[in-house]
């Protein structure tokens, strides 16, 4: 690559590297922005699901004749009414020994039922006021079967099947060294078992859009997504060709992992399909807590081993996931959790097994941390342990075991950029000073650090790449074309900010059109925190070329050396003369020197794994961090009140410092709601947590402001060296809130979330 911007002195860079406002930012503060359910077209139809109300039956019978009755009903569908009525998740590069991994389900269950709240009947009307009236009318007999809703009994003998290959979903272990013999000669060693809970994604904008076809034939669906791609899929369902199915990404009101796999694009699309006229269809928050798929609940026992020194000698870890009702990308998600299982810490011996189990429950998929954010939980819970073991500073136990350039992962990865995990641990202390007092006499303060790691960019097998279009107008303004979907992390406008940078214009003359899988080149998904380096180095690679076209172009015609042109908003500077934008793009022009260029970015390539993690390299690179949190716990009612909270990460190289403290401060917001509130409740397979009176989140008043601390180590190998930093910062909360809680009562509590039921019992066995 060429490195001339990328190794260039940062008070150089006059776009990147600023904490500028985003363009999108007036919009959305005012509400103006057009989100996906916000379209509203001529002779436009709605759309609702029929969903299961028990967690598992045989379907005996379905009836919509009445529903088709009704005045206004336009159409009613059922699986059979669907070409090919399967929803894929092909996880390329998966092997055979991991049990199902080619995930599947049905769009519309037809004999089968698994979980409370998936889709059975398609209805389509001419008013959202019929829809309601018109779905109670659709009569589906069900046989209710046995449910299993427990992860652990779903492995047991003689387990109710919830898919006929059995309930073991996934598995995978890695084993390196001799853990029992580092185990039997360790100073100490320490156990634990760590749950966590399912929780929601519960983002502001439901899961929504709008289909329609448009003058050329083509299906088109503008939907809450992130992944364009999924036009693909789509297509299979139809059996259309991919060439005509069309999915356009609007900005996204909140993705976090959510919006990865489809929620509404297959039934807009049958809709469309069936009736030719175009079809609005949102969710309700009720059908998005049902039937949307959560993060994984784990059950994770750690056994650490550690010499008198502090020095990790082993890990012995086992997860236990709760996949839900179907795979989607349980999978990959125990994957994550079991490479990241043993944290930031350089760990000689280890053994893990985890394993991923089908229950009736709600689905389990992607969900921000994406597997890597459970995990946290277990190792800093022992790192603290460990410290108290040993009397020594939790800091330095951290400190002492940190991962550094060349070490290699438990999963035989080594790491080739610099580790600032010790930077991190020293940024948020200095910045916390002392531990604050106590604000009553029954009231006690604690104080506590986490740090984590978080990969970025896809598994390298799966040999991701990503293409963006950089071209210049005959004004010289800059239009840049991505199909990258913009989920609020700023990602188009950090694009904009990266061509500006190469080809030297202002950003306010910089148009990033994105998301879009017929008019923007594909960038793939606006997920596994990859975009900054996928399309982010794809428009590099794009501006830069074409940044050397135009100087080559200048250089012949004023016989200046290319090496001494510069590019500057609205020229080319030379030792002879300074030639405007418009006459470089003449130039251009009549030298037959194309202004626009399209560069594709192939991430780094690696081998399959097998059941058996072992791999040179599974992913391109981690972001590191560590935060820390002050609480009050009220010794009378168990509230937890967090005094403060610091944030530090090293993002490599801030492309928007802005965007990189929103990613911080939002990542934390939602972990501690994970941490202290939140939990998507089942019993029996039966979903309790209807709606978000029954499903508490934190709102402004429980959170204190987030501190973020920005480290730049300029090692990434995102564009200037950026990490990622959109999933790593949601990981520390869930350990820190109650190794904080833990230093304040003296009791750790070992359950999400840390509520006050859990922090009085905790007191409570304290003094029993
Ligand atoms: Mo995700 S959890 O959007 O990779």
């Amino acid at each position: 690559m060429n490195d001339e911007v990328r190794t260039s002195k940062l008070d150089e860079l006059r776009v990147v590297h600023r904490p500028l406002a985003r363009h999108d930012q007036a919009e959305k503060i005012a509400g103006t922005t057009r989100y996906a359910g916000d379209l509203v077209l001529p002779h436009m139809l709605h759309a609702r699901l029929v969903r299961a109300q028990v967690p598992s039956g045989r379907i005996l019978r379905r009836d919509v004749s009445a529903a088709r009755e009704l005045p206004g009903v336009v159409d009613v569908l059922l699986g059979e009414d669907i070409p090919n009525n399967e929803i894929r998740v092909d996880v390329p590069g998966q092997t055979i020994e991991v049990q199902p991994l080619r995930a599947s389900m049905q769009v519309l269950a037809t004999d089968r039922v698994r979980f409370h709240g998936e889709p059975i009947a398609l209805v389509v009307a001419d008013s959202e006021d019929v829809l309601a009236r018109a779905c109670s009318l659709v009569e589906v007999e069900i046989e209710e079967l046995p449910v299993v809703s427990d992860p652990a009994a779903a492995l047991a003998e003689g387990a109710p099947l919830v898919h006929e290959t059995g309930n073991l979903l996934a598995e995978w272990t890695i084993d390196r060294g001799d853990v029992d013999a580092a185990l039997a000669e360790a100073a100490v060693v320490v156990e634990g078992e760590y749950r966590t809970q399912f929780v929601d994604h519960a983002y502001l904008e439901p899961e929504a859009g709008v289909g329609w076809i448009d003058d050329d034939g083509v299906l088109t669906l503008r939907v809450a997504t992130q992944v364009v791609e999924h036009y693909r899929d789509v297509a299979r369902i139809l059996g259309l060709p991919e060439a005509k199915v069309r999915v356009i990404a609007p900005y996204v009101g909140g993705g976090f992992g959510g919006k990865e796999d489809m929620t509404v694009e297959p039934y807009i699309a049958l809709a469309v399909w069936r009736t030719r006229r175009p079809v609005r269809m949102q969710w309700t928050r009720n059908e998005s807590l049902l039937a949307r798929p959560k993060r994984h609940r784990m059950t994770m026992r750690y056994r650490t081993a550690a010499a008198a020194d502090g020095s990790l000698l082993a890990q012995d870890v086992e997860i236990l996931a709760d996949a839900g009702a179907y795979a989607y990308l349980s999978a990959l998600v125990l994957l994550y959790a079991t490479v990241h299982a043993c944290g930031p810490y350089r760990v000689p011996n280890v053994k893990i097994r985890s394993r991923a189990a089908y229950t009736n429950n709600p689905p389990a998929s992607a969900f921000r941390g994406f597997g890597g954010m459970q995990v946290v939980l277990g190792y800093e819970s022992q790192m603290d342990a460990l410290a108290r073991r040993l009397g020594m500073d939790p800091g330095e136990v951290r400190k002492r075991n940190a991962l550094v350039r060349g070490d290699r992962l438990p999963v035989g990865q080594e790491l080739i950029t610099e580790v600032q995990l010790p930077q991190t641990i020293d940024a948020v202390r200095e910045r916390a000073g002392p531990k604050p007092q106590p604000s009553g006499p029954r009231r006690v303060v604690g104080r506590a650090i986490a740090s984590n790691f978080q990969s970025y960019g896809r598994l390298v097998w799966l040999n991701d790449s990503a293409a963006a279009w950089v071209g210049f107008q005959a004004d010289g303004s800059l239009t840049v074309r991505c199909g990258v979907p913009d989920i609020g992390g700023g990602q188009a406008f950090s694009l904009g900010q990266i061509a500006a940078e190469v080809l030297g214009v202002e950003l306010e003359r910089v148009t990033v059109h994105f998301g879009d899988s017929a008019l923007t080149p594909l960038a793939g998904t606006t997920t596994a925190t990859r975009q900054l380096l996928m399309s982010g180095n794809a428009v590099y690679e794009a501006a830069t070329a074409l940044r050397a076209n135009l100087l080559a172009a200048v250089a012949a015609a004023t016989g200046d050396p290319v090496e001494s042109l510069t590019l500057e908003p609205g020229a080319v500077s030379g030792p002879t003369r300074r030639v405007p934008i418009e006459e470089v793009l003449a130039i251009c022009r009549r030298g037959n020197v194309p202004v626009e260029a399209l560069g594709t970015f192939f991430g780094p390539k690696g081998r399959p794994v097998t059941r058996e993690l072992a791999g040179e390299r599974i992913f391109p690179d981690f972001t590191f961090g560590t935060h820390l949190a002050d609480v009050e716990v009220d010794l009378d009612t168990g509230q937890v009140r967090v005094l403060r909270y610091i944030a530090a990460h090293d993002v490599g190289r801030a492309i928007n410092p802005k965007s990189v403290e929103g990613q911080i401060s939002g990542g934390v917001v939602q972990g501690l709601g994970q941490a202290l509130l939140e939990e998507l409740v089942v019993r029996d397979g039966v979903n309790l947590t209807p709606g978000l009176f029954r499903y508490l989140m934190p709102t402004a008043a429980d959170v204190p402001d987030i501190e973020a601390v920005v480290l730049e180590s300029g090692e990434g190998v995102g564009p200037f060296g950026a990490r990622g930093i959109g999933e790593p910062p949601i990981g520390p909360p869930i350990a820190v809130i109650p190794l904080a809680v833990a230093d304040a009562i003296g009791v750790q509590i070992t359950a999400l979330p840390v509520t006050p039921e859990r922090v009085l019992a905790a007191i409570a066995s304290r003094r029993g």
